[in-house]
């Protein structure tokens, strides 16, 4: 099949603007289909340059004018079939007579968007096809679109549950590959999850559910501003249930940045979990001084502006480290006014003064699979080998916080992952040297249900409502 390279025949976005009224026929969605094109153009940019879904299509919803309805498609569809990719490409594979891998990658982002409103949308079959078949024509002919007509057709055939039951291996053969397929995830990731809630298993399908879900946006108010209600009374959000500062903004709320709390940096946006790793690591009692505070891996700066906040109402001061120079830079912006200094630096050789600080955070790089459900492609880019390399990093930061905390000081491992060699992987490495000992942390998550054995404490989206993150508290020996 011959396809076209050239640029695409879509009308220019002034004519667009102005569509012409006619149909094709009685079933035909309009051609002009800024919601479709916004999420094809999102899914190419995820695929092409490795973009991020969730800052490419609100950049396209802006420039373009898309609001309302079409904003929320748009939504819908782009984050929707990235997301759910890998099961939409094992069904797009079965229903299509040549592999997918020899198929153009613009015609088979639009057999996913295709594909995605076909299983897991109510939009009637036959707009679902109509539409991605209108798209594919207008930028690639009629030949490939004639493709991608006949691949859908075949998708029709049967729901998403049908399709699982036809293509995924039973149940009592293979149970992380089944609920692989189900909650389209990675097979390593579901087993990663499994592995991670151990004993408790049973909630496996509903922690995957949980990434699927769309988050709702969580406030921090600052300390020593406002308080977690009077942020909720000035949003029109909920207060959050475990974190004082905490405020939950309903799904689909707008951009929390036109608040004006955010705009008068009254407030930040950060998930609730990320304020009581924070918090946790401030509630630990100390004997002695508790003055310098630091934190290791600060960019873009969310635990810092609390923990600076934090400091200047105890009368302390926090040092950050950033390896990033712009993230330094977003470190340098969001602890505006605060009392903390930034240092653009390697955590794992920083230049600061060995067994100085009362408190350190170590909020390491990760895998992210904690944050799967604000980050709709993550789950398929990321890769099981970038375990080791983390945890390595991990590991080196972790030492180096052990180092720069003083005797009787406390460091708080962080990472916005639930995978065992990342957790308490690393940490068991330290323990086990006699590096620090580790404390019940689930002390100081006063309020908060169902925290596991402990020490360690492992937050989840299905029981919390918190990203996944993993806090462990360290106590340097004296
Ligand atoms: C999980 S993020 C930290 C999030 C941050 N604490 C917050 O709450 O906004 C990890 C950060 O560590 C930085 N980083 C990576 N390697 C580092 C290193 N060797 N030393 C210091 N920072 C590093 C990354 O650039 C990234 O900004």
């Amino acid at each position: 099949m011959t396809e076209r390279t050239g640029p695409r025949r879509r009308p220019s976005r002034p004519e667009r603007q102005h569509p012409p009224a006619r149909r094709r026929g009685p079933e035909r969605p309009p051609q002009d289909d800024p919601a479709r094109e916004a999420a094809l153009d999102t899914l190419r940019a995820v695929r092409e340059r490795d973009a991020y879904a969730n800052l490419v299509l609100p950049k396209l919803l802006r420039e373009r004018g898309i609001t309302g309805r079409d904003a929320g498609l748009a939504t819908e569809l782009a984050y929707g079939a990235a997301r759910a990719r890998g099961l939409l490409d094992e069904i797009l594979a079965a229903c299509s007579d040549r592999p997918l891998s020899e198929v153009d990658g613009g015609l088979l982002d639009a057999m996913r968007l295709g594909a995605y409103q076909l299983l897991r949308t109510r939009i009637p079959s036959h707009a679902a096809v109509a539409s991605t078949v209108d798209l594919v024509r207008a930028d690639h002919g009629s030949g490939p679109a004639g493709f991608v007509n006949a691949v859908l057709r075949k998708v029709a055939e049967r729901d998403e549950a049908a399709w699982v039951d036809h293509i995924a291996p039973p149940a009592t053969r293979d149970p992380i590959d089944r609920l692989a397929l189900a909650t389209a995830h990675p097979r390593w990731i579901v087993q990663a999850f499994a592995d991670a809630l151990g004993d408790t298993a049973d909630e496996l399908a509903a922690a995957l559910r949980a990434d699927d879900a769309r988050p709702a946006v969580h406030l921090a108010a600052r300390p020593g501003e406002v308080s977690g209600e009077e942020l909720a009374a000035m949003t029109g959000g909920e207060v959050a249930p475990y974190s004082p500062y905490g405020v939950h903004l309903e799904p689909g709320a707008g951009d929390p940045g036109d608040l004006d709390p955010i705009r008068e940096r009254l407030a930040a946006v950060q998930d609730e979990g990320s304020q009581l790793c924070a918090l946790a690591l401030t509630r630990v009692p100390l004997a002695g001084a508790d003055l310098r505070w630091l934190d290791l891996c600060a960019g873009p700066g969310g635990k810092a502006a609390l923990l600076g906040a934090l400091a200047a109402l105890s009368g302390a001061t926090l040092d950050a480290v950033e390896k990033a120079p712009h993230r330094a830079e977003l470190v340098r912006a969001s602890t505006k006014g605060l009392p903390v200094a930034v240092h653009v630096g390697d955590g794992r050789a920083s230049g600061l003064a060995e067994a100085s600080y009362d408190r350190v955070l170590v909020d390491a790089p990760c895998t992210g699979l904690g944050a799967l459900r604000r980050r709709p492609e993550a789950r398929w880019r990321r890769q099981p080998s970038d375990v080791a390399d983390l945890a390595k990093l991990q590991r080196e930061l972790l030492l180096a916080a052990l180092k720069l905390v003083r005797p009787g000081g406390v460091v708080g491992y962080v990472v916005c992952s639930p995978h065992l060699r990342e957790t308490v992987g690393v940490v068991s490495e330290v323990t086990r040297r006699g590096y620090a000992q580790p404390l019940d942390g689930r002390e100081f998550f006063p309020g908060v249900p169902d925290l596991g054995a402990g020490p360690a404490v492992q937050l989840w989206p299905h029981r919390h409502g918190t990203d996944a993150m993993f806090c462990s508290l360290l106590r340097r020996p004296w």
